[in-house]
């Protein structure tokens, strides 16, 4: 389906009840980054977005964290969601804290998956994604890095497939979002309840990153997910399923 010039997938139990559930995927990624188990909990309505440029989404890609932000309050006006429950993995946490922090109406929750406040990325990853000719070994490299050792080769493979299937500069124009975004130091004006989840071996957002949103966000719930890397989501589908689930479930119904 199709809204706001954005590609999404939905999944609605007709027992649905509290505030819709809203995935929005990391850098260089697609509402795929979201696994089955997340997109489809029981007893939620779950929408999962493909970000401007990405998946099925058509273009242009954005090269700002609120650029997006804007972009998924679109979605959700469009939609007419009045309250979503935002979930963001990696840049994808990016946006959903920008859009918290812009229209705290707006989000009802927030589920911080494997991100930070502040997405420093370092220098080689920025030069690699510039220069279309090298993509191919700068998509391997990534791949090392985002999933820790017990990742299949199929989920390995997708992820590195997918990366080069972006239209050029995509991807380094979401790098370059999330290496100037920065909200470290208003973490306290976040009301929303908040659940942060990160693989123990996240080498790309580490586990400090998440301890210190757990630590600057009023009542904000971290667990660790021991085994996983960067994509703990697809790493440990189950359990974060099962996190986010229970997260959802004392979340009252959206005025
Ligand atoms: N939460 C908590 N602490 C953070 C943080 C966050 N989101 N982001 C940075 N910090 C801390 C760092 O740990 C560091 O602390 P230290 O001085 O005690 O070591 C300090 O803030 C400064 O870090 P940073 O802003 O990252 O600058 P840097 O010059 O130390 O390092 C990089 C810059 C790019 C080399 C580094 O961020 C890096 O290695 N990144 C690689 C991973 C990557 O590219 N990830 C992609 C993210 S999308």
């Amino acid at each position: 389906m199709t809204t706001a010039g954005l590609s999404w997938s939905e999944s609605r139990p007709p027992d649905a009840v509290g505030p819709p559930l809203v995935l929005v995927h990391g850098a260089g990624g697609t509402r795929r980054h979201w696994p089955e188990e997340v997109r489809t909990l029981p007893g939620k309505r779950v929408l999962a977005l493909d970000l401007p440029g990405h998946g099925d989404s058509p273009g242009p890609s954005l090269t700002s964290v609120p650029a997006y932000a804007r972009t998924v309050l679109g979605a959700l006006d469009a939609l007419e969601i009045p309250s979503a429950v935002l979930a963001g993995h990696s840049l994808g946490g990016a946006i959903a804290l920008t859009a918290a922090l812009g229209a705290p109406s707006r989000v009802a929750g927030l589920v911080l998956v494997g991100t930070g406040a502040r997405l420093r990325v370092s220098p080689a990853i920025l030069q690699t994604m510039a220069n279309p000719a090298a993509l191919a070994a700068g998509a391997a490299t990534l791949c090392d890095f985002a999933f820790g050792p017990g990742a299949g080769a199929a989920l390995r493979s997708e992820f590195t497939q997918g990366f080069l299937a972006l239209a050029p500069g995509v991807a380094h124009g979401d790098f370059v979002a999330c290496d100037s975004f920065e909200v470290m130091a208003r973490l306290g004006e976040i009301r929303a309840p908040t659940l942060v989840l990160c693989g123990a071996g996240d080498r790309l957002t580490p586990p400090k990153y998440s301890e210190f949103l757990r630590d600057r966000i009023a009542g904000a719930r971290l667990e660790i997910v021991p085994g996983a890397g960067h994509m703990v989501q697809l790493e440990a589908p189950a359990r974060v399923a099962g996190s986010v689930a229970a997260f959802l479930s004392p979340l009252r119904p959206s005025r």
